[in-house]
């Protein structure tokens, strides 16, 4: 059946360029109203230009679909507020979020600046954190909303150069992992997309031919399938592009417990450190202290 957002109003963060733009047509396409956000500044994150976002608003309205632009820093609490706002004033209401704004400071570790991290913190974690804030009692009140977040290869496995924006992209596990539990009483879903594609952010990475084929399209399905009132999930992590859709997940080893009664000392750790370390057995977790079986069991019970 086609999955259709006729009726809904979608807010999509850095929806000027690159993928944000390509969930911000697909939704249009889709029936949403759209709120594309977009600051418009370089891809180190800074300046600022309007023409980013109103570009996307005028490729939507052409093709027949709604959508408002706004030009706030997803990096300002008040910005997050105003989006949420211009949604809202223009459509009415407010029943997707996706947090996609994003930077790059790319420097070996020794040499990272404290700009370099502070910059790339504001825009990704603060970023996410100032939209969904204003969003959240909205999506309370009416008992739906669906979120995805943006998190990267980097913040899952890590990669050489990115210290900042590794940390900054596993906070959105964090944000995620915690926000799946405090939404589901209220029928909000939040997952993570860990995308790749060829835009401007990977063109200082990625040589011309692999950027050009290596669609932002490519990643939209899995995005826009799970804003979708369709997907009943929460809390997954999608890795999407290239020809590519596959879940990633943090899982617990089944350890050893050796008890409180007698303390171990290192040596103990030492001699035992294979099956401290070994990931046979291991399991998923829901939350601190939950296994995602005994999750999904409660649930079947429930
Ligand atoms: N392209 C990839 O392969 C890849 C891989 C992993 C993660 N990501 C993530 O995907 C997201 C989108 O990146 P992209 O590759 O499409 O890059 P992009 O540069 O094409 O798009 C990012 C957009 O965010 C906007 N933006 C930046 N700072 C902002 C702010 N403070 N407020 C509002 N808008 C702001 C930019 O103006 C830009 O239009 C980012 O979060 C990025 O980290 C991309």
């Amino acid at each position: 059946m086609t999955i259709s957002f006729e009726g809904q109003v979608a807010l999509v963060t850095g929806a000027g360029a690159g993928l944000g733009r390509a969930y911000a047509i697909d939704l249009a396409r889709r029936g949403a109203k759209v709120v594309v956000n977009d600051l418009g500044g370089d891809p180190f994150g800074v300046g600022e230009n309007r023409s980013a976002a109103q570009k996307v608003v005028d490729e939507i309205k052409e093709l027949g679909g709604e959508a408002v632009a706004n030009y706030n820093s997803v990096a300002d609490y008040d910005g997050g507020f105003n989006m949420v706002k211009t949604a809202i004033d223009t459509f009415g209401r407010l029943d997707v979020v996706i947090c996609n704004a994003g930077i790059l400071r790319d420097v070996a570790f020794h040499n990272m600046s404290e700009e370099d991290w502070d910059k790339v913190f504001a825009v990704h974690i603060k970023g996410s954190f100032t939209v969904l804030r204003a969003a959240w009692p909205l999506f309370r009140q009416q008992s739906y909303g669906r979120v995805v977040l943006t998190t990267s290869s980097s913040g899952i496995w890590g990669q050489f150069g990115q210290a900042n924006y590794g940390a900054a992209k596993t906070a959105m596990l964090g944000l995620m992992n915690v926000l799946k539990q405090e939404g589901a009483k209220y029928n909000v879903n939040v997952n993570t997309v860990a995308p790749v594609a060829g835009t401007r952010l990977t063109q200082t990475v990625m040589p011309q031919e692999m950027v050009d084929r290596l669609k932002p399209e490519l990643v939209v399905p899995a995005v826009v399938y799970m804003v979708s009132k369709e997907c009943q999930d929460s809390g997954l992590v999608i890795e999407a592009g290239a020809g590519n859709f596959n879940r990633a997940v943090m899982v617990k080893g089944p350890g050893l417990q050796p008890g409180m009664e007698s303390l171990k000392d290192a040596e103990w750790c030492q001699a035992n450190w294979d099956a401290i370390t070994s990931l046979e057995g291991a399991t998923p977790m829901w939350r601190s202290g939950q296994t995602l079986k005994d999750y999904l069991a409660s649930k079947a019970k429930a």
